[in-house]
């Protein structure tokens, strides 16, 4: 039996209970319902890039322009060799690095090496000497996300700071394997001089009607991108590239185009939802399309593509012919890395590396280099021979 004075309290404190629960919904709502985005950068990620990039692009702009006083000696001083620095985007252990590392022997003065390992990937094998503490201070990263976008322009803004030697910006993968010696690299990139006023160029992938590229345009919202982004200028490309120099302090320096790339995709679009595959081609397509080539130098199989993934070759696939096959371009010059390679490629990888990866071929490298270019690069190399490696500022680099 309920007792009068229940039967009569009830619906009145339901009411107020009801009264009281509507603002508290209101409050709560955000937090209860489901997000509408993939989860955004953290400020604090974002702040402590925003301080390293303005110190990127501090240092550049005083190592490129003498002062006065120092101009005298800056003009008889031997300038040294241009350095390609060796960006390593990595989540797992670099496997492949046995194969680099006879890539890179006997030319540690013309190279610089940066890995950047999301640190909540666990990473087994210990490193091999060349990569060994050259882990810059890392940041989560995640597919759909502007995160990558990130990693590459922290490794940018490190190598940037590390040594005004170097020229140019590789960006590989764990995955990446070289397709030729160090030195055919390395003339190709210093032998292209078709940018305007005969300056180097990016190799970089530029399209602008690639398969999907609406919905790709949108996966962050309808007309989020402008008026920063309008649609036909969004470009599309492998984020695996080599930047020159310039457009390295130019995608470092850049804040515009980033408010709008940083912005994280709508769950209901993450299928398309790859902004590293347009950030870079959109930027240097607006900002110097003459000083970029329009291609990479990074070969990548997409005829049996799953939810985003390239082919991954096997050990089996893993043969002379293929290397041979995979080198061919339609470009300028021949492809230089290629991806992407699974794990357990590295035996079969290091079986043919002397005989055919890192055999020295000069024919079917250059396709339109002429006679003057080859001379000045030889000459450039013999300079880089003398030089003597700068230490590494210790506060850019983290552990190993
Ligand atoms: C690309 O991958 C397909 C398998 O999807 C394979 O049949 C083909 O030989 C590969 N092409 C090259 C150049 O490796
Ligand atoms: C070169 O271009 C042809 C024709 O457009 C295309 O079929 C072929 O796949 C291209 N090869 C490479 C290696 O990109
Ligand atoms: C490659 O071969 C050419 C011609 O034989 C030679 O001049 C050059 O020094 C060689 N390069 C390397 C890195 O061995």
């Amino acid at each position: 039996m309920t007792s009068p004075a229940t039967t009569y309290a009830s619906p009145f404190v339901l009411s107020v209970l009801l009264l009281v629960s509507i603002p508290v919904i209101f409050l709560l709502a955000p937090r209860l319902l489901p997000p509408k985005t993939l989860p955004a950068i953290p400020d604090a990620d974002e702040s402590e890039d925003l301080a390293l990039f303005r110190r990127a692009i501090l240092s550049s702009s005083s190592s490129a322009t003498p002062t006065p006083s120092s101009a005298a000696s800056y003009f008889f001083r031997r300038r040294p060799a241009p350095k390609v620095a060796f960006l390593f985007l990595t989540h797992s252990d670099l496997v492949f690095s046995p194969l680099w590392e006879k890539f890179f022997r006997g030319h540690h003065h013309l190279f610089n090496l940066y890995v950047h390992a999301d640190p909540y990937s666990v990473l087994e094998l210990p490193p091999t000497p060349s990569f060994r503490g050259r882990f810059v201070p890392a940041k989560a990263t995640q597919r759909a996300s502007p995160t990558l976008i990130s990693a590459a322009r922290r490794l940018l803004a490190t190598a940037l700071l590390d040594d005004p030697s170097n020229q140019f910006f590789a960006l590989l993968s764990q995955s990446c394997i070289p397709l030729h010696p160090f030195p055919t690299l390395y003339n190709a990139l210093l032998s292209d001089n078709a940018g305007p006023h005969g300056h180097h160029r990016s190799f970089i992938e530029i399209m602008d009607n690639a398969y999907m590229i609406h919905d790709r345009y949108y996966a962050r919202g309808d007309d989020v991108m402008l008026p920063e982004v309008p649609y036909d200028q969004f470009r599309f490309g492998s984020q695996f590239f080599v930047l020159t120099r310039k457009h390295a302090i130019m995608v470092v320096r850049d804040m515009k185009l980033w408010r709008k790339f940083k912005l994280p995709c709508l769950i209901k679009r993450r299928d398309s939802c790859y902004p590293e595959e347009h950030y870079f081609p959109t930027l240097l397509d607006m900002q110097d399309p003459e000083g970029c080539t329009g291609y990479t130098l990074t070969r990548v199989n997409w005829t049996d593509q799953v939810e985003g993934h390239p082919h991954t070759y096997r050990p089996g696939e893993v043969s002379a012919s293929l290397i041979k096959e995979l080198r061919k371009s339609n470009g300028t010059y021949s492809y230089m890395f290629a991806r992407k390679f699974a794990p357990e490629c590295l035996e079969p990888l290091m079986e043919i590396a002397d005989s055919v990866i890192l055999h020295n071929v000069t024919e079917g490298v250059y396709i339109g280099c002429d006679v003057m270019n080859k001379h000045r690069v030889v000459h450039r190399a013999l300079e880089g021979l003398n030089y003597v490696r700068n230490n590494i500022s210790p506060p850019l680099f983290g552990y190993s």
